[in-house]
């Protein structure tokens, strides 16, 4: 009896001092509650960047990195020291843009992170707060159209048509995008980045909107195409890609898939609008909250075309002043039914102003809402919210704030600030990334870190954009921020499947 629980007080002793270097020991936890379960942000324990100026491999800038990340198969791991370790996968978008579209390939690059979870409640300051999160760039993959031809970043003012056999031959393509008959190359804005446990990628983008497939190598093999109501439609009824102008229906320039996820469970891929299409009241921010999520069933893409087998209506987040939509720039599966969503302004470093308002990481749950997938509503000629008001026989998500960036105390434990000045510390505008990875914290199973990397658009006063030389004006760095959320919903397992590694 003595001897049991002696043993007992040891083996709890050396819980203790093993659970030791995970444990939060800041209390400043916010709580939320979605479908009876609650979900804890635990805060910010990580943040680190790549310099606005870093070049690539290519001799390019390297930037816009934020824009989609997923880790690399079977590289994420915790250590006895509760630092993890892992290749993150980014993916930019069309390049620097500013002056506009540039003949820029769609790549990722491929960066070694080691994060050092920081808990302390002390402020750090911008120099210590860096080795939180440790970014080692590590390679370039360039992606490919058909027949290893380059892709490019420029606008897409023509149309392939479509590869005989499609739709019913499951790997021919459906009109392309491409930049004009002259140069007739397929043109990517990415947005959204899924590693498949096969070494090969899926990829949104914002132009199509389509969902490509890479393999490993960067060779596209596969382009699904979403319904009608989400195709950039003239009022011809004619696709026009163009990012320029908007369309007469589907979805709004630059507000195409900037969300991916992957549910690794049931194999099914999930892609979200960044805010309304046109016709469901996309063409004015006031009235643009009612994006789409699409659901496919990817349990065997090359076998079977990828079908549509689930669509919902999310009701994003609106400013309190004019009632403005704060677009989302990217979802992560968390759970059957349950979702991340990375909603925010524009403000921030490199923004159009210091002062960011709204900047989250919040939840949906569709598990109520109504489901208008092969419905009337997939025609563009019925809006779901016409002028922005829901059809009253469509339920949307259940949406709840949740992670917030610009908490003025714990960006201030990293040594960062929102607001004046507009300096290196303060956080950036643009957040368009998300990705979840265990804590390996045995008292906190449920516990995972939340990877966000900010797109900087290639803002550095010394760049270069396809082998030329620019200067933006400021240097806006390629920051990247970690939370430890406590996420009681998830599939014991399904985030390691998802990472392609051992729970
Ligand atoms: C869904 O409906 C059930 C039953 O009415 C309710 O208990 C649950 O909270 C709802 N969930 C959401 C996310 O609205
Ligand atoms: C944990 O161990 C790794 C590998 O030895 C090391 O790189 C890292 O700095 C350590 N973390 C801390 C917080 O000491
Ligand atoms: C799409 O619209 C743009 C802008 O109006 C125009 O320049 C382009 O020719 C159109 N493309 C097609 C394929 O109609």
């Amino acid at each position: 009896m003595v001897l049991l629980s002696t043993y007992t007080l040891i083996l709890s002793l050396i819980r203790v001092a093993v659970s030791r270097p995970f444990t939060p020991r800041q209390d400043s936890s916010v709580s939320v509650e979605l479908d009876g379960v609650t979900y804890v942000n635990k805060g910010l324990v990580g943040f680190g960047f790549i310099p606005a100026d870093f070049r690539e491999s290519t001799g390019d800038t390297l930037g816009g990195i934020g824009s989609a990340i997923a880790f690399k198969q079977g590289t994420y791991q915790v250590l006895a020291n509760g630092s993890a370790t892992g290749t993150i996968v980014v993916h930019p978008d069309r390049g620097f843009n500013i002056d506009g579209t540039v003949d820029y390939q769609a790549r990722q690059f491929e960066i070694d992170v080691v994060l050092n979870p920081y808990y302390g409640s002390d402020d750090l300051d911008f120099e210590d707060a860096q080795k939180t999160v440790q970014l080692t760039y590590q390679r370039t993959v360039l992606q490919f159209d058909r027949g290893h031809t380059r892709t490019t970043g420029l606008d897409a003012l023509a149309v392939r048509p479509a590869q005989s056999g499609f739709p019913s031959v499951v790997l021919a393509d459906p009109e392309m995008p491409i930049a004009s008959e002259q140069q007739p190359q397929l043109t990517i804005d990415a947005e959204g980045l899924v590693a498949n446990s096969d070494g090969s990628y899926w990829v949104s983008d914002e132009y199509g909107p389509y969902i490509y497939r890479f393999d490993s190598s960067g060779q596209l093999i596969q382009t699904i195409q979403p319904p009608d109501a989400i195709l950039p439609l003239d009022s011809d009824g004619n696709l026009n890609f163009t990012s320029e102008v908007d369309p007469t229906t589907g979805r709004t320039g630059n507000q195409g898939f900037e969300g991916l996820t992957l549910d690794p469970e049931n194999n099914v891929l999930y892609a979200m609008l960044q805010s309304a299409t046109i016709q469901d009241g996309g063409d004015d921010k006031s009235t643009s909250r009612y994006t789409r999520l699409l659901a496919y069933d990817v349990s065997n893409p090359t076998v079977t075309r990828p079908s549509l087998i689930g669509e919902w209506v999310v009701p994003l987040p609106i400013s309190n002043s004019k009632g403005n939509t704060r677009a989302c720039s990217e979802i992560h599966f968390v759970s059957p039914g349950v979702f991340l969503a990375l909603s925010r302004d524009g403000d921030g470093r490199g923004g159009d102003d210091t002062e960011s308002k709204y900047k989250n990481a919040d939840l949906f749950s569709i598990a109520n809402a109504t489901d208008i997938h092969g419905s009337k509503f997939d025609d563009p000629s019925n809006p779901i919210a016409k002028k922005g008001k829901l059809d009253k026989s469509i339920t949307p998500a259940e949406y709840v704030e949740f992670v917030s960036f610009i908490d003025d105390d714990q960006l201030a434990r990293f040594g960062l600030h929102n607001d004046d000045p507009d300096d290196q510390t303060l956080l950036d505008a643009k957040w368009e990334s998300l990705a979840l990875a265990p804590v390996g914290d045995p008292d906190f199973p449920n516990d995972y870190f939340l990877f966000t990397f900010a797109d900087n658009d290639f803002l550095t006063t010394n760049g270069i954009s396809v082998g030329q030389p620019y200067d933006a004006g400021i240097d806006v760095d390629n920051q990247v921020l970690v939370f430890r959320l406590t996420l009681p919903s998830v599939v014991p397992g399904s985030v390691e499947k998802a990472l392609g590694i051992s729970a």
